[in-house]
């Protein structure tokens, strides 16, 4: 939700997100690949690794990972951490727009990513579950927006923040325009439709008013992301933000943000 892909904004979400992932979704995963060993995992985007540190615990003993993020900095961090002692890493620097096929090369038992499917479009999602089926094997894609937010105390300029923020999630990330908030539902479809079924639960980021960092993390992207579609006066989105920000030091905010977990089987293989 944050406008960059910074390793510090990647480190401050990741407690949220591991805390947010569905735990019926990340089992069904689990479940899916209990037969495969090694299990070979191709994390793509996968930014400072957190689906690894995530996912790995609760597979096979033997896996091997191929990490894909076309941000080498953030690649140099995924590839540091720690791991078990039969789990190898693999750091492949491509920009999965342009070179998706060749990210998924070689024999692959799961393609995993999180907090992707919300910027990308609706073409690369197409191709993305046409590789994916084509190889007959499962997708686990966690944490997708899914346009939900909800702040406490309410504030009378939420629902139109939140509305330019869902528009600014339509915008191009790099794979054309966006699917954002739809992005969930779309490939949910798009798997069914291929034969595959779909197991998908809930993954929101919860906080509360002990959770400042994150709270104006989240209100200082939203803010900008609402100026960047000029539909709003500034110094509304402006008054907004210092409305939030007074709440959020006084310990009085607190704010959810709707994410969406899905795992897609193969019905062979199911
Ligand atoms: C919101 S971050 C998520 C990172 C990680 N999966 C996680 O859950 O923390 C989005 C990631 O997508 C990567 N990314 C964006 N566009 C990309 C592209 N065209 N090719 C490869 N990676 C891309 C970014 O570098 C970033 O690591």
């Amino acid at each position: 939700m944050s406008g960059g892909f910074s390793s510090d904004w990647l480190a401050l979400r990741e407690p949220y997100d591991r805390r947010a992932r569905n735990q019926a979704v990340l089992d069904a995963a689990a479940a899916a690949l209990k037969s495969c060993s090694p299990v070979r995992v191709v994390d793509l985007a996968c930014g400072t690794g957190s689906t690894l540190r995530a996912l790995s615990p609760h597979l096979q003993a033997r896996q091997n990972w191929k990490l894909v993020d076309h941000d080498p900095g953030l690649l140099a961090h995924a590839m540091a951490t720690p791991l078990a002692k039969d789990v190898s890493v693999a750091a492949i620097p491509l920009d999965i727009n342009r070179d998706l096929e060749t990210a998924l090369d070689g024999t692959i038992d799961l393609v995993a990513t999180s907090a992707l499917l919300d910027l990308v479009s609706a073409p690369w999602l197409e191709r993305l579950a046409a590789a994916v089926a084509a190889r007959a094997i499962p997708l686990y894609a966690a944490l997708s927006y899914d346009g939900r937010a909800g702040f406490t105390p309410q504030d009378p300029y939420d629902a139109a923040i939140t509305t330019a923020v869902n528009a600014h999630q339509r915008t191009d990330k790099g794979f054309g325009p966006a699917l954002g908030p739809a992005a969930s539902a779309f490939a949910i479809a798009r798997f069914e439709a291929l034969g595959y079924a779909v197991a998908q639960g809930r993954s929101d980021w919860t906080m509360g008013a002990d959770d400042r960092d994150m709270q104006n993390e989240i209100l200082a992207g939203w803010a900008s992301a609402a100026r960047d579609m000029n539909t709003l006066p500034h110094d509304d989105i402006t008054a907004w933000l210092a409305r939030r920000r007074d709440a959020v030091a006084g310990g009085r905010s607190s704010l959810y943000v709707g994410h969406v977990d899905f795992l897609a089987i193969p019905s062979a293989t199911r």
